[in-house]
């Protein structure tokens, strides 16, 4: 298997200045897999993140939760890539689904973000899923195809990529998707990209389940051969974490 086990910890909208230390001094003192065998990628909310820059691990890479589109200027309340960039955050989360249905942002919209921050040079964990009610409807496949193609559109790397499969219904809802449901999902996505972009590109782009992901779960969500591994929201602010970082030991 070509692809590095990757992990985020997505802390969302949640910390004060007293959590941010304290879960960053969790993380620090974590033991986790040598950086040979894992990506870890750790995202704070904006304001928070030269504290976690200036005290984290440096084998954790830091990812914002989000960009702007295009270039920075008149843009009240956005950050930009170029200031991503410059102030050394590798990576950017993209089309998130809490960015997606709360904050009205189109597959076209994520895409443009997604090609701008990668030819600024960011890394980009690209989220993709379908609500509950796309998922009753047997329409989870074109869904995932429909946002990847967006994005397939209007890039020509998948080198810096990492997709996120989060099924809505399982955010933050302590509804897992089964390992059998994840399984299924990320290979029908592998054979997407394997068809519509290139096999290299299938064999090699990490695909990453988001969802309700802990400690009890994460083993058995991890062993599928089309999980190359999770975003995490909530257990990411707990010293549960440490454990999903290893759940492939
Ligand atoms: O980005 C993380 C996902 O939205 C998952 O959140 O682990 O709290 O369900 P959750």
């Amino acid at each position: 298997n070509p692809r590095k086990f990757f992990v985020g910890g997505n802390w969302k909208c949640n910390g004060t200045v007293d959590e941010v230390k304290k879960i960053v001094c969790m993380l620090n003192s974590g033991e986790v897999p040598c950086p040979n065998h894992i990506e870890t990628i750790i995202s704070p909310p904006f304001v928070f993140i030269p504290l976690v820059k200036s005290m984290l691990r440096t084998d954790f890479q830091i990812a914002a939760q989000n960009c702007w589109k295009g270039k920075g200027g008149a843009f009240t309340g956005e950050i930009s890539a170029e200031m991503l960039a410059n102030l050394g955050v590798p990576w950017v989360i993209l089309g998130h689904s809490e960015r997606r249905t709360l904050c009205g942002e189109t597959d076209a919209v994520v895409a443009e973000k997604t090609a701008y921050a990668l030819n600024l040079g960011l890394k980009v964990c690209l989220c993709v899923g379908e609500t509950l009610q796309e998922r009753e409807a047997n329409q989870t496949g074109c869904v995932v195809s429909r946002q990847t193609a967006a994005v397939a559109a209007k890039i020509g790397c998948w080198a810096n990529v990492v997709i996120a499969y989060e099924p809505i219904w399982a955010i933050g809802t302590g509804k897992v998707a089964t390992p059998q449901q994840a399984q299924e999902v990320h290979y029908n996505l592998r054979k997407w990209l394997d068809c519509n972009v290139s096999p290299q590109v299938a064999m090699n782009t990490r695909i990453i389940y988001g969802g309700s992901v802990t400690a009890a779960n994460c083993k058995e969500i991890g062993s599928n051969p089309d999980v190359d591994g999770f975003l995490v929201g909530g257990a990411s602010l707990k010293e549960e974490f440490i454990t999903i970082l290893n759940a492939r030991n």
